[in-house]
C-alpha cells in the first residue's frame, strides 16, 4: 500500500472533524492589548502604534487587495517562488508536520499543504489568535484535501510555541516578510523562541523582502488607488470602533517611505492640522500639532548577510537561500545552530 503512514482513504475520506483537530490558548481579544499599545505609544514622541491593529476584518481584506495591486510585489513574487522550490525543498526537510505562524487559507498554504500531500501524510499545525478565522479556514482546507490532517492551535505564536504537537519533523513557516514589521532586536528576540522551540530535524522557513531599488519599494507601499493609504488609516477606525476614539480619517495624511540607510520602509500617518482627539474608553484627549506623525509600521527589506544575521543572533542557521529571479524576494530556510 502506498502511503502506508496514513490510514486515509480518498475515496471515502474521513469526516472532517475526525481530521481536525483545536486547542485553544487564548481567549477572544485576550492579547490584543491594543488599550495599552494606544496608552503606551501615543503618549511617546514619536508616536507610534504597533502595525498588528491593522488587522481588523477590514484591516485584513484591505491587506489582501494590496497583494493584488500592480505595485506590491512581495506576495505573488514570494508565490512564484515557492511554487519553483517546494518539492525540492520538501525533499530536502522531508517534514510531517506543516506549522504556520498568522496562517490563513492562502495560497501559499495551499502551494505547500499541496507539495506535502503528494509525498504521503500531512498534518497542518495553523497557529493563529482568532478561534474564528482558523476553523473557517480549517474546514475548507480538509473538504479540499480529504487526507489532510488538521491540528490547529488558538494561541498566540509569541507565547505559546511549546504547545506544538510533538513527534515527527516540523516545518515551521513564517511568510510574507512579516518578520520585516519587526526591528532587529525584537525580532532576533522572537526568531530566538520559535529555534528554542525546534528539535533537531525541524526547519524554519523565512519568507524575507529584499532590498531593492528604491522606486520600486516607494510604489509598493504606495499604490495608485490608494489602498495602502486606507490600509495604514483603517488603525484610525479600529481605535475609534474598539476605543470609542473620534480620530478623523480625513485630517490624516498616508506617509511611506523607504529610508536606504536602515534598509527599511516607514509607515506613519500625518496630521494634516491641529487637532485634539478623544480616547473616550481611556479618558484620553490626545493634542497633535500639524503635521505631527504616529508610525504605524516599519517593514525591513533584507540581504542574504542581514538576513543570517539576524538568524545567526536567533540562534540559527541558514541552510538554505533561494532568491526570485528578479531578487526581490527571498525564501531562507534554517536549523537550529
Ligand atoms: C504583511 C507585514 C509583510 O510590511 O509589506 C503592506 C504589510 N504594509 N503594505 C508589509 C503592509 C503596507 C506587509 N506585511
Amino acid at each position: 500500500m502506498e502511503n502506508a503512514s496514513t490510514d486515509a482513504d480518498p475515496i471515502d475520506p474521513a469526516p472532517i472533524e475526525a481530521r481536525l483537530r483545536v486547542d485553544v490558548f487564548v481567549q477572544p481579544g485576550e492579547g490584543s492589548s491594543l488599550a495599552a499599545d494606544v496608552r503606551a505609544g501615543l503618549a511617546e514622541r514619536p508616536r507610534r502604534i504597533p502595525p498588528k491593529h491593522f488587522y481588523d476584518a477590514r484591516g485584513a481584506r484591505l491587506f489582501d487587495a494590496i497583494c493584488d495591486t500592480p505595485e506590491y510585489y512581495p506576495t505573488r513574487t514570494e508565490q512564484a517562488l515557492l511554487e519553483a522550490i517546494v518539492d525540492d525543498l520538501l525533499e530536502e526537510v522531508d517534514p510531517t508536520m506543516l506549522v504556520e505562524l498568522g496562517s490563513g487559507a492562502a495560497r501559499k498554504t495551499r502551494t505547500l499543504i499541496e507539495a506535502m500531500l503528494r509525498r504521503g501524510a500531512a498534518t497542518y499545525v495553523p497557529i493563529d489568535v482568532s478561534e474564528e478565522m482558523l476553523r473557517r479556514s480549517a474546514r475548507t482546507l480538509l473538504a479540499d484535501y480529504p487526507t489532510l490532517r488538521i491540528h490547529g492551535l488558538v494561541a498566540d505564536y509569541d507565547r505559546h510555541l511549546g504547545h506544538m504537537p510533538d513527534g515527527g519533523r516540523h516545518l515551521i513557516a513564517f511568510l510574507g516578510s512579516t518578520i520585516g514589521n519587526f526591528t532587529h532586536e525584537s525580532g532576533a528576540r522572537f526568531l530566538g523562541k520559535i529555534a528554542e522551540s525546534m528539535g533537531e530535524g525541524d526547519r524554519l522557513l523565512l519568507g524575507l523582502d529584499q532590498v531593492k531599488d528604491p522606486a520600486v519599494l516607494h510604489a509598493a507601499y504606495n499604490d495608485a488607488e490608494g489602498l495602502t493609504a486606507a490600509f495604514n488609516k483603517n488603525v484610525l477606525r479600529v481605535m475609534n470602533a474598539q476605543l470609542d476614539a473620534d480620530f478623523p480619517e480625513d485630517g490624516f495624511e498616508h506617509v511611506a517611505f523607504y529610508d536606504a540607510e536602515k534598509q527599511q520602509v516607514e509607515m506613519h500617518l500625518e496630521a494634516m492640522r491641529p487637532m485634539e482627539v478623544r480616547v473616550a474608553a481611556l479618558e484620553l484627549t490626545l493634542a497633535f500639532e500639524e503635521g505631527e506623525r504616529i508610525h504605524t509600521e516599519i517593514s525591513r527589506k533584507f540581504t542574504r548577510e542581514s538576513a543570517e544575521r539576524l538568524l545567526a543572533d536567533a540562534g540559527l542557521a541558514l541552510e538554505r537561500w533561494d532568491l526570485s529571479e528578479d531578487g526581490y524576494f527571498a525564501l531562507a530556510t534554517a536549523r537550529g545552530a
